[in-house]
């Protein structure tokens, strides 16, 4: 089983757009995968539904409740339209998570290894801070996703998310930096072409060579809670991601196991 957190302490780069079409797109591919939305601001659970009709919380599975232990993740799952993904939410109260004892940051990494056997894939959508639920994020992975936006003063702080990785390895010594995307890349300014070389040049064997356009589809998701695979599977944001997919499977030689689509879900 694989575990990848998506990680980036600066704010708007692609992150959840990264790691629900990611999820979305393992599932089309035949993986059952498992999305986590370890942000307090539960985007990445808004692009799959209604974030009012919420009963359950990643909050519940990793955070003690009237001096109760935290309750089983396997409680906390919902499924979504795409037959082999399922969703853990995240609700507001995860915030508190910083105010646990710090010995809670391997909660995740508890949670997780009940239903390790559920899942060939767990992706996990971190907040743009390099505090405790970031941390636990890390403690939890085997591997580690930077996507990082085509634009000015993109790469500052790159530096410090991979010192913060680098720390993480004393609680998690197998975990891997799987690589960095490029997203939000804008064909009409130079800086994104620009951004995108100095990102090859400071992690060279690291960049991915697909890069995620800006494309309006993606930004419409969260209001309709549903994946570009669902609401415009021949868009271009759709294909990039298919293509981002399948290098991130070959890095970690793996391929396709299923032809597109046969595994949504037909009501
Ligand atoms: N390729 C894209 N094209 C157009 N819009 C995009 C694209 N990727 C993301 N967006 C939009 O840009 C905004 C930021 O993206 P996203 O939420 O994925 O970033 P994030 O890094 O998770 O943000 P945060 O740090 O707040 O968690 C969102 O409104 C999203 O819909
Ligand atoms: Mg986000």
């Amino acid at each position: 089983m694989k575990v990848i957190a998506i990680a980036n302490q600066k704010g708007g780069v692609g992150k959840t757009t990264t790691a629900a079409m990611l999820s979305a797109e393992l599932s089309i591919k035949g993986y059952s995968t498992l999305l986590i939305d370890s942000d307090p601001q539960a985007n990445a659970t808004t692009i799959f539904l209604d974030p009012h009709c919420l009963q359950t919380s990643l909050a519940y599975a990793i955070m003690s409740r009237d001096k109760k232990p935290p309750a089983p993740l396997v409680e906390q799952l919902v499924t979504t339209e795409l037959e082999l993904l399922d969703l853990v939410p995240a609700t507001l109260g995860l915030a508190n998570f910083d105010r646990e004892p710090a010995l809670s940051v391997t909660n995740l990494r508890t949670a997780i290894k009940a239903v390790r056997n559920k899942y060939e894939f767990i992706i996990i959508d971190t907040p743009p801070n390099l505090g405790l639920l970031l941390t636990a994020s890390l403690t939890a992975a085997t591997d580690v996703l930077i996507p990082v936006q085509a634009a000015p003063f993109a790469l500052a702080g790159l530096n410090d998310l991979v010192q913060v990785i680098e720390g993480a390895k004393g609680l998690n010594e197998n975990l891997s930096l799987l690589g960095a995307v490029c997203t939000l890349f804008d064909t009409r300014t130079s800086v994104s072409g620009e951004s995108f070389r100095a990102l090859t040049q400071m992690m060279p064997d690291k960049t991915f060579d697909t890069i995620i356009h800006r494309q309006t589809k993606l930004e419409e998701l969260p209001a309709l809670h549903m994946p570009i695979q669902l609401y415009a599977p021949t868009s271009r944001g759709a294909e990039q991601y298919a293509t981002f997919t399948d290098e991130l499977l070959s890095r970690l030689k793996l391929s396709s196991k299923s032809s597109r689509l046969s595994v949504v879900k037909t009501n």
